[in-house]
């Protein structure tokens, strides 16, 4: 099978497609096969070595969506051909992944496969950040950074959802354009950080309830991630929350979909389609 490989940190230049064998599934897990590899922005970290989840050489990604193609010893619940989404699982810059069962989210069959794979990390962190970091109350104003990105798509239809109002940034005017899209109160463009002036001037002095940070780390209990799926597939369903997908590469151009996300010139979400 086809993976990405790093063996070396550094920029775009280190992202590799190689040939390895598929994994077995061990015990508790399950062999997938991947339809759709979202792309964070922490796998830019992970490729420079800023993150160093594991060692040299790795294969980067923490997120897709697919089919289970087998099943590891002990697991019993789930079937061959099922469709899953995953959140945090090493190693989804692939054709194939060995995953924990517990990081598998079975999908409805009115969720296609890339909606799935563009809410795992974007859509629960988003979620998260709403509703646990600061949950937003009825008036709330929040203000949201790059807002037109993946996270900034997903966090500023949750609080609109919520009740809460949204200024959102960003770096060019074509992106305020699609934060409004999505629902954002104001929206300042401004990429050097002199954003806090014109902050006061909207809310007439007084400030924001809450700026949700730009790096924020959460695990979720096995009950949360389904309940929290649930949630965003419920909304998605109903056409209360949209998912919007930038981009699409095949795996074999995964360094330019890195390259592109740097750039700051993409918006919302990039899949990765193996
Ligand atoms: N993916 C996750 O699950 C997750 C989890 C926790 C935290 N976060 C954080 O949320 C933020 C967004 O992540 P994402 O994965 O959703 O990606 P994303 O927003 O789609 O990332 C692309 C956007 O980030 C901004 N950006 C890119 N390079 C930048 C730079 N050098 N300096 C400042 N801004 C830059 C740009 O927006 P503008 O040009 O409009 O600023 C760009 O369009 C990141 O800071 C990430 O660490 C993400």
């Amino acid at each position: 099978m086809k993976t990405i490989r790093i063996e070396a940190h550094g920029g775009p230049e280190q992202i590799k497609l190689h040939e390895s064998p598929s994994p077995a599934p061990g015990p508790g897990q399950a062999l997938l096969q991947i339809t759709a590899a979202g792309v964070n922005f922490m796998d830019i970290g992970g490729v420079n070595g800023m993150y160093q989840l594991e060692p040299l050489p790795f294969t980067p990604g923490v997120e897709g969506a697919g089919r289970i193609v087998a099943l590891g010893e002990g697991v019993d619940h789930l079937r061959v051909g099922g469709r899953v989404g995953w959140f945090f699982v090493l190693r989804s810059y692939a054709e194939q992944i060995a995953a924990p069962i517990d990081a598998l989210v079975p999908l409805p069959d009115t969720i296609e496969d890339e909606t799935a794979a563009s809410l795992m990390m974007q859509g629960l962190t988003a979620s998260h950040f709403a509703t646990e970091t600061h949950a937003i109350k009825r008036g709330d104003i929040a203000l949201v950074h790059s807002a037109a990105g993946g996270v900034g798509l997903m966090l500023t239809q949750i609080i609109k959802l919520l009740g809460g109002k949204v200024i959102g940034r960003v770096s060019n005017e074509s992106k305020a354009e699609i934060a409004r899209a999505a629902g954002a109160d104001h929206v300042i463009v401004e990429s050097g950080g002199a954003f806090a002036d014109e902050v006061r001037r909207l809310t007439n002095g007084e400030g924001v309830h809450v700026t949700y940070p730009r790096v924020h780390h959460h695990v979720l209990t096995r009950e949360a991630l389904l309940t929290r799926s649930r949630q965003l597939f419920d909304w998605v369903e109903s056409g209360q929350l949209k998912v919007n997908v930038g981009k699409r590469y095949p795996l074999a151009n995964a360094a330019q979909a890195h390259i592109d996300i740097t750039s700051r010139r993409t918006t919302g979400k990039l899949l990765l389609i193996p």
